[in-house]
């Protein structure tokens, strides 16, 4: 048991349409001023387990709790307008006809004069204040944005559910935005679950992420160790893309170009995925057909041939074929390097960056 209750807390919560299993067994909870991320592919349930959080979908079965009590279980269902929870979804929309400051004061009880004080603060918090008077029509996608924000933000809900809520602004406005809204949500003790499919916004975002596949949240943990430790193949390959050497298991050994890895727990005959993010490929010259020079940690070289080559910003994408399997395998280098076609190279790998899965 943790030692305090988390704001939300939901348990083996299962969701259908027609007769369609789309959330299985779904448990996570969030702390008080923690950010979780939903993250997966799109079609994966995560708009629907957010809905079922928010109650505006009925789930088939499982628990929700709220600072721990249940708003969803087999005692019943509390109604949206009762569960204390915010929502922030792509396509938000403000009351045209409403100020500024009418649409963030839209949700609020008691006097008009408190009311307004609120909307106020919040729009001073996310630099707004000025348009306190002004109809959205007015504001820019990313200030509208942020008038959306603080409408939400403002009955002080105890979970906030975010959807994709970033997705419909500018590269340039959205790194902005996204730490803005953080640290409010953050600074007024919110507990945040944001779905997004988008690896890089969860990396940034999260204090933890859950990552769903087919309705299943398949791992959980912070960014780094979901990023460095990935559970399976899959998962390994929704952060980046990945290179697969595969090899088959001989007395807890596998032998690839690069050597042999071990695979530890796997009975012989097995058939392994050895994975390998892009970046720790390393690239060494022929040297006239000397080689590479050796360095333990990166294990044996294998000799490969450049198959094309592309500039893509900050670093270079290389793509290879190996000699000894015709196997592709690519590699991305700091700034720019551009081999050409046909160059002979040698690559290597390193060790503690390889993940090792069974095929399945
Ligand atoms: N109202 C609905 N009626 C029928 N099927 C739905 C409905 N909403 C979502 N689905 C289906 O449920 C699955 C999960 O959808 P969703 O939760 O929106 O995924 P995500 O948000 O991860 O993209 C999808 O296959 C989708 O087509
Ligand atoms: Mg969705």
């Amino acid at each position: 048991m943790p030692l305090t209750t988390p704001r939300l807390q939901v348990d083996d919560l299962c969701c259908s349409f027609d007769g369609r299993q789309v959330v299985s067994d779904v448990t996570l909870s969030v702390a008080e001023g923690q950010v979780m991320c939903l993250l997966g592919p799109s079609g994966c349930g995560k708009s629907t387990t957010l809905r079922a959080i928010a109650g505006v979908e009925i789930p088939d079965s499982g628990t929700i709790r709220i600072d721990g009590a249940p708003v969803f279980g087999p005692e019943g269902s509390v109604p949206p307008e009762h569960r204390g929870v915010g929502l922030i979804f792509q396509d938000f929309a403000l009351f045209p006809h409403l100020s500024v400051a009418d649409n963030v004061a839209f949700g609020l009880k008691g006097r008009k004069k408190d009311k307004r004080a609120r909307a106020h603060a919040l729009l001073e918090r996310v630099h707004l204040e000025r348009y306190l008077d002004s109809y959205p029509h007015e504001l820019s996608g990313g200030e509208q944005q942020r008038v959306a924000l603080a409408r939400a933000i403002a009955p002080k809900p105890r979970v906030m559910l975010m959807d994709e809520p970033f997705s419909g602004l500018d590269n340039r406005l959205r790194d902005g935005i996204r730490d803005e809204t953080l640290a409010l949500l953050k600074e007024e003790g919110t507990a945040v679950l944001l779905v997004t499919h988008e690896p890089e916004e969860a990396m940034r975002m999260a204090d933890e992420i859950a990552l769903m596949r087919d309705g299943r949240i398949v791992q959980r943990g912070a960014p780094y160790n979901v990023y460095n430790a990935p559970a399976d193949r899959a998962a390994a390959a929704f952060f980046s893309d990945i290179n697969v050497i595969e090899g088959e298991v001989n007395g807890a050994l596998t032998d690839t170009p690069f050597g042999q890895f071990l695979a530890p727990g796997q009975p012989d005959g097995t058939r392994v995925d050895i994975a390998i993010r892009p970046q720790h490929v390393r690239i060494d010259f022929d040297r006239d057909g000397r080689g590479p020079n050796p360095t333990p940690q990166d294990g044996t070289p294998a000799r490969a041939v450049v198959v094309r080559s592309r500039f893509i910003g900050n670093e270079s994408l290389v793509e290879f074929r190996l000699d000894a399997t015709g196997g592709k395998m690519i590699a991305t280098v700091p700034s720019v390097f551009l081999p050409k076609p046909g160059t002979p190279l040698w690559l290597m790998i390193r060790r503690d960056r390889c993940f090792v899965f069974p095929r399945t």
